[in-house]
């Protein structure tokens, strides 16, 4: 199954790198690159407070993550208990006792966007209260309170239609007022990638990752079936991001977000900000890494080349012409992985590399550029053509 979904990708390179398919995407002028920010759920799950919410805003901002581009600040599953009379949304009061408006008002004064978590069936997944039937509401209330970014489940929706529910709540937002990124979180469970670019700036393609090297590279090789969809404005999301939980180690942790830029990945923290240690934030502050995901051009990478099952060549085109590769080795020996010009795209002399890891040119390379690669990591190179 993984090896046919391989092959699919191979066959759909061509696609990416070089034609570009039909536009159809949410024009709400939104995540025109992929959204970068942090969520509580990873790390937190339903422990969530506004007290949490601001120590977390403050260290994302007093620890330059802001300023590198993580902006939006999400509050995940939990923060929500009942509806009142009328129909409004009501906030837990003993976690959030100033209200979400006053929360929002505080992320947004440390220059962050602020963002919230709903589900489209009866209950969200921790059995709060969700958005079937409240649709309108629901986005005038989130509208009024300042909310920037809206993530909605798909839990205890059994009879409805996921194109249908999605395409409510983007019509809904878009009648409240406010530009408001919209994540669909169904886990790919129906095809979103057959219809959500549309409906929503992102959506989930796999189930939820969890803090180990299995699962992260699941949620690679399903995520990378769909390279040819995304585009601004509309990207796949292979979830969150799990570096600084402490489950896997640090190479591994550069695996994982080397991977999320090359395919041009939602880049949304999943760790506790305020006690991060220096190498955590290392990766996650990955100015070049950062600017492979980020990279105007929009297209979501592909695996070019593969020694099955464990050594393989990724490779995302950019806007100026280079290619940013990571050279992948899954296996537990060290081993050599050599990127060829042509297998990443590039028909050309000679190219300058750069490690993108290391932060150091490599020189000026024909035909191929090799190297070990250590067990369970990436090499992430730059991949340059020189002008002649
Ligand atoms: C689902 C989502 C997760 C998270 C939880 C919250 O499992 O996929 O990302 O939002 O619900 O309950």
């Amino acid at each position: 199954m993984i090896l046919l979904r391989r092959f699919a990708a191979l066959g759909a390179l061509a696609t990416t790198l070089g034609i570009s398919a039909p536009e159809a995407r949410l024009e709400n002028g939104l995540a025109r690159t992929p959204p970068m920010g942090w969520n509580s759920w990873n790390h937190f799950g339903c422990n969530v407070s506004e007290q949490l919410i601001r120590e977390e805003a403050d260290a994302i901002a007093a620890s330059g993550m802001r300023d590198i581009g993580y902006r939006y600040v999400v509050i995940d599953d939990c923060w929500q208990t009942a509806r009142d009379a009328r129909g409004e949304i009501v906030a837990d009061s003993a976690r959030f006792p100033h209200g979400i408006k006053a929360l929002a008002d505080y992320v947004h004064g440390k220059g962050l966007k602020f963002g919230i978590y709903t589900d489209a069936g009866t209950k969200t997944c921790q059995g709060r209260p969700a958005t079937l039937g409240h649709e309108e509401q629901d986005a005038r209330t989130y509208a009024a309170w300042g909310v920037d970014y809206v993530k909605e489940d798909w839990c205890n929706a059994a009879g409805l239609v996921a194109p249908t529910q999605y395409a409510k709540f983007r019509d809904a937002l878009a009648h409240a007022g406010r530009p408001i990124v919209l994540s669909i979180c169904e886990w790919g469970s129906n095809q979103p990638w057959e219809w959500a670019p549309p409906i929503g700036n992102l959506w989930r393609t796999t189930d939820d990752i969890g803090d180990n090297w299995a699962s992260m590279l699941s949620n690679l090789d399903q995520n990378a079936q769909h390279a040819a969809v995304a585009r601004p404005g509309a990207w796949n999301d292979p979830d969150m991001l799990e570096i600084g939980n402490g489950g896997m180690t640090d190479d591994e942790y550069r695996a994982h977000f080397s991977l999320w830029a090359i395919m041009a990945a939602p880049l949304m923290a999943g760790h506790d900000v305020r006690t991060m240690s220096p190498s955590t934030k290392a990766i996650l502050t990955n100015a070049e890494v950062i600017a492979v995901d980020q990279d105007s051009l929009g297209r979501q990478g592909m695996l070019v080349w593969e020694s099955p099952p464990e050594l393989q060549v990724w490779a995302k085109p950019l806007a100026d012409g280079s290619r940013a590769v990571a050279l992948l080795n899954r296996s537990s020996a060290a081993a050599k992985i050599a990127a060829s010009l042509p297998r990443i795209g590039l028909h050309v002399d000679s190219v300058t590399v750069r490690d993108l890891w290391a932060h150091a040119d490599r020189g000026r390379f024909g035909k191929e550029y090799a190297v070990e690669v250590p067990p369970h990591a990436v090499v992430m190179l730059r991949v340059t053509p020189v002008k002649r």
